[in-house]
């Protein structure tokens, strides 16, 4: 019989889907993968399940061990899919701020929630310092590290990768990828990289994260702010520093709201504001790069993960966003002219 023995067996294998509506204006086929399929609805339930097996298998993980980690909150839902099925308990670490939509799937699947302010990386309290400190003073806890612990590209080199160059039948020409970690663009560059070095990577930031102008500068500086969750990051982690990165682009909140209403209604998906993050970008690069490519990037979650923010109207007008979206016509034009802020990554 062809059955799961357990929901983390279901992870990955995710299907590849072509947004039709931006590839037909672009000229290229532009796929995302469907990470929403994972049994934790995110790409995250990869990372989780990786870093679980390779921390069993060195024998720090124990059975009736706790797992403790700090998370934006698709990790924490991740990890709960994975510590239940393996039969560990699970303690999460969330900042405050974050969509409830994930809170509550975290409280629903049984896991310990505890909820710290956001505040700067160099506050003690930050989430990251308050589960290590967890996992730390506790015996019997284990701290999965997500940021710095290299099983998490590991599940990208391993499996996310391989499925993308299997189901493009090598084809593909140009990855897209936004980074919280840097686990999904760190594994699946170095695979991809391994397969054709000529396939194209390019990084898509958020605003107020510093990974684009580390890239384009060395240094990490903040400009702005913004409404996506679980990517965007202010300081160097390994997962992210082993990325093999071509380009790079920031792309502001303002126009997540337009791709987000385009695709809605064009193609009948709802992505959540990452992946808003990531299709942007990828239109981007399809126009910038000109017709008849391959481009792929991740549907990380879907839209009900985003429903209190990015399809908000009320909370997008006090962050003096426009809930009109921008005509396609408009976006395509100024997406064309934009090239200048590409960054070129010096290797
Ligand atoms: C919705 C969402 N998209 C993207 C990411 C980024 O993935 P990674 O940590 O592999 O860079 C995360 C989490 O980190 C996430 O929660």
């Amino acid at each position: 019989m062809n059955v799961a023995q357990h929901l983390a067996e279901q992870i990955g294998n995710t299907d590849l889907l072509r947004i039709r509506s931006l590839s037909e204006l672009s000229g290229s086929d532009i796929y995302v993968k469907c990470e929403f399929q994972n049994p934790g609805g995110s790409i995250k339930d990869r990372a989780a399940l990786q870093l679980v097996q390779d921390a069993i298998e060195r024998g720090e993980l124990k059975p009736g061990m706790t797992i403790v980690e700090g998370t934006a909150g698709n990790t924490g839902i991740g990890l709960a899919v994975v510590a239940k099925a393996l039969g560990f308990k699970l303690m999460v670490v969330m900042p405050n701020d974050q969509t409830p939509e994930k809170t509550r799937m975290i409280e629903l699947h049984g896991a310990e929630l505890k909820t710290v302010p956001p505040v700067p990386f160099k506050d003690p309290n930050h989430f990251y310092h308050t589960a290590r400190r967890l996992g730390e003073e506790n015996e019997g806890f284990w701290w999965a590290n997500q940021f710095e612990n290299t099983s998490n590209m590991r599940a990208h080199y391993l499996h996310t990768g391989p499925e993308i160059w299997q189901q493009t039948e090598g084809k593909i020409d140009t990855l897209i990828s936004v980074s919280g970690t840097g686990g999904t663009i760190g594994g699946v560059s170095t695979y991809l990289k391994e397969q054709n070095p000529d396939i194209q990577v390019w990084l898509a930031d958020p605003d107020g994260s510093g990974s684009y102008e580390y890239l384009k500068s060395g240094e990490y500086k903040s400009k702005g702010s913004s409404m996506t969750e679980g990517i965007g990051i202010m300081r160097l982690v390994e997962n992210f520093r082993q990325a093999k990165i071509d380009k790079a682009i920031t792309l502001p909140d303002q126009d997540l709201i337009s791709i987000s209403r385009y695709v809605r209604d064009m193609d009948g998906i709802l992505l959540g504001s990452s992946t808003a993050l990531n299709v942007a970008a990828a239109y981007f690069a399809a126009l910038q790069q000109g017709p008849g490519k391959t481009i792929v990037t991740f549907a990380c979650d879907l839209g009900e993960r985003s429903a209190s923010k990015l399809y908000n109207d009320h909370y997008l007008q006090e962050r003096g966003l426009n809930t009109e979206p921008e005509a396609i016509e408009s976006l395509t034009q100024r997406y064309k002219t934009m090239g200048e802020q590409v960054v070129q990554v010096q290797k």
